[in-house]
């Protein structure tokens, strides 16, 4: 069983003068993690909020497994949502804030008590949780508490909408990882909102990049992220040096973009464009180093693994070569944003 497919069709919403959606058409496959990503204010959690049922489109259909599910009530459709701000009852211990889905339905005793300790197991919180409140959890065992509550009821959908942003970096990458071991073992559709890229790539089987009320490309995170349908996605989905094409090697005029990675310090041949340039900045990332490099008054940005930079011993100021193969600069067929 790969999980209900979750589909919209032309979907519109607006709130008064607001227009949030402006006809999304986008499959979750079943099974899947497909991943909304957008800026602020893109439609993310109307859509989100439509595939539960807590609000109606005013055009458009929403479909599980093929079946009309527009105007299904949000309490008959199966879904288990973590909103934005997590919404537990801070009144309540950690158990009765999981066991609250499982009373509303009439399960009890023995029943009862086993699917939340089951809930709790599969998301790490061990029995010296149970009784705590949840206003004395850190964020990321929060976070827990919510999923647990989300995913008791057995969904058949799964909805989290930005359910790690306000966490420290390692505690979200910890809850990233887990999230993609649940949703392995449970199979369960799941969509996953968020703004951030890397957490995007992190848990997205599937991406729809969304903006100002559109999906506006859906693939892998591999396939958008190589072949970005315009320079809108090519810089808000990875980082990319958006150059003139004439400067980037092309004949033709318009706007290419051309990722931070493909750009070579120092080329030894292998290269079909190369430039001189000065070192302006230097920033240390880690596993890889940023570099500006000043090329006729443009600024170009490379990203070089941290061993290449080592061994080229290159410092503020340097003259260095830049170069880079036509086939790794995105043309566009229109040269907007
Ligand atoms: N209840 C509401 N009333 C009026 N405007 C709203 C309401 N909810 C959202 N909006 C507007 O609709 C647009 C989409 O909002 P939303 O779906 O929350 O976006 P996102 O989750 O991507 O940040 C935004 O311009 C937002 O200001
Ligand atoms: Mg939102």
């Amino acid at each position: 069983m790969a999980g209900v497919e979750v589909r919209f069709e032309d979907v519109w919403k607006s709130y008064e003068a607001v227009i949030a959606l402006r006809g999304v058409t986008l499959t979750a496959p079943g099974g899947r993690i497909t991943v909304l990503l957008g800026q602020s204010g893109c439609g993310k959690t109307t859509l989100l909020k439509i595939a539960a049922g807590l609000l109606e489109p005013d055009r458009g259909r929403v479909y599980f497994n093929g079946v009309d599910y527009t105007r299904v009530p949000a309490e008959r459709r199966d879904v288990g949502m973590v909103f934005q701000d997590l919404a537990l009852f801070p009144h309540m211990s950690v158990f009765e804030n999981v066991a609250f889905g499982l009373r509303v339905r009439g399960v009890r005793g023995l029943e009862l008590e086993r699917r939340v300790r089951e809930v709790l197991d599969l998301v790490g919180l061990d029995r010296s949780f149970y009784n705590r409140r949840v206003t004395e959890l850190s964020g990321g065992q929060q976070q827990r508490v919510a999923l647990a509550r989300a995913l008791v009821i057995e969904p058949k959908v799964l909805l989290l909408d930005e359910p790690l942003a306000h966490l420290d970096y390692k505690v979200k990458q910890r809850l990233l990882e887990e999230v993609r071991r649940i949703q392995r073992s449970l199979r369960i559709t799941t969509i996953y909102v968020t703004h951030d890229q890397l957490e995007a790539m992190a848990v997205g089987d599937v991406i729809a990049v969304m903006r100002d009320g559109y999906v506006v490309q859906v693939g892998t995170p591999r396939e958008v992220y190589e072949n970005p349908r315009d320079l809108y996605v090519a810089s808000f989905f990875g980082d990319a040096n958006i150059l003139d094409s004439r400067f980037a090697g092309l004949n033709s005029d318009g706007l290419v973009a051309l990722r931070f990675e493909d750009v070579i310090l120092n080329p030894n041949g292998d290269v079909d464009v190369v430039y001189e340039g000065v070192v302006e900045d230097i920033i240390f990332q880690g596993a890889f180093v940023s570099l500006e490099v000043n090329v006729i008054n443009r600024s170009l940005k490379l990203l070089v693994p941290r061993r290449e930079f080592a061994r080229q011993g290159v410092s503020l100021g340097s003259r260095v070569r830049v170069g880079w193969k036509l086939s790794e600069v995105r043309g566009f067929n229109s040269g907007t944003t």
